[in-house]
């Protein structure tokens, strides 16, 4: 058992080097290193000479342990002050000049693609029409994108959308329109909605064409819905999107989950149509962007709404097609050719 006084000096011991630590941190200067030193080491009056006199208070057998504990915080405070002088002699860090005249860094943001950008453009017109957004898988079963929408196994239609399966019920979707599927079946009329997503097809990519593209669906469904709802609120969302003076034709088409179908062209603003060899509308002048009609009653019955109470139209439209001509961009491959050359022009707002 350490002797009451040898407790007593051990505590004296830590309470120094505490305070040595502490001070240690304060020191800027060799002036202020100094005075540490005298502090800790003075012969006259430092903390370590205080220690050693008391030694002498020591019963013999415990003055080499108490002798031995002053060697130690001997040491340290050396250490120390070695450590803080090495620190203080260090050449000072020079001062960074900063030169207000030279141009700053500019730092590049990131911004939306082109893509989703003129997708939220389209949407915002929707929205101002009263319509709604959804969302669906990109992964369909067999029967949302093609038994549901009136296309039977094997039917001829299922060409024009091949695609990659995943299994045999399992694909890529082709189109967007599985997702009024989905929708009507959830949701009784009233619907307005419009359905942007990635769809597949087994494409070869050009100017026109690409093997991931992306499409808006849009679904109106109600009592007393007609084909000149369909055409007024495509034409009023076209003018809107390329102005008033956009040259717009119906023509008809054919799809399964449609009856009658139309497709919708815009007058080509690639060449506008002049060129009787251009590359995106092949001299015709015009280019489709949208496939429509009045939803087929089979697609109603399929998800048990009344084809003798409700009618509806809908309409798919190519996205990226679509905003080639907005953006006067010569081939839709651009788009995803990830040159930020290309993409940083398009931050717009
Ligand atoms: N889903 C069709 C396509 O991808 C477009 C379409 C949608 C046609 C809705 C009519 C109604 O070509």
């Amino acid at each position: 058992m350490p002797s009451p006084n040898l407790r007593t000096f051990q505590n004296t011991i830590d309470a120094y080097k505490t305070k040595l630590a502490e001070q240690s941190a304060q020191i800027q200067d060799p002036k202020a290193l100094d005075e540490l030193r005298h502090q800790f080491l003075s012969r006259k009056r430092g903390y370590v000479t205080i220690l050693l006199e008391e030694l002498k208070t020591f019963a013999p057998e415990e003055k080499p342990t108490a002798g031995q504990l002053v060697n130690a915080l001997k040491n340290e405070i050396q250490e120390r002050l070695e450590a803080l002088e090495a620190r203080l002699k260090a050449p000072a860090k020079p001062k960074r000049e900063i030169d207000l005249t030279l141009p700053g860094e500019k730092r590049y943001r990131g911004v939306p693609h082109p893509i989703r950008l003129f997708q939220r453009e389209i949407e915002d017109i929707f929205l101002s029409m009263g319509f709604s957004v959804e969302d669906g898988p990109e992964i369909e079963t067999d029967y949302y994108n093609f038994e549901a929408l009136n296309f039977p196994p094997h039917h001829p239609a299922r060409d024009d959308w091949d695609t990659l399966y995943i299994t045999d019920k399992l694909l890529l979707r082709t189109h967007t329109s599985p997702v009024q599927i989905r929708v009507m079946e959830k949701q009784k009329p009233p619907i307005r909605i419009v359905l942007p997503g990635k769809v597949f097809r087994r494409d070869v990519p050009d100017p026109t064409h690409l093997p991931m593209f992306f499409q808006l669906e849009g679904l109106v469904v109600d009592e007393g819905i007609t084909f000149a709802h369909l055409k007024g609120t495509l034409e009023f969302f076209l003018k809107r999107l390329f102005g008033d003076k956009i040259k717009i034709r119906f023509r008809p088409s054919f799809f399964p989950f449609t009856e009658p179908s139309a497709e919708v062209d815009i007058e080509c603003l690639a060449c506008g149509a002049k060129d009787p060899e251009c590359r995106i509308c092949g001299g015709t002048g015009w280019k489709e962007i949208l496939g429509s009609g009045m939803v087929d009653p089979q697609v109603f019955k399929n998800v048990n709404i009344d084809p003798e109470k409700y009618s509806g139209w809908a309409f798919g439209l190519g996205i990226d097609r679509t905003a080639m001509f907005a953006y006067g961009i010569s081939d839709m491959r651009y788009f995803f050719e990830n040159d930020l050359r290309f993409i940083r022009q398009f931050d717009l707002k």
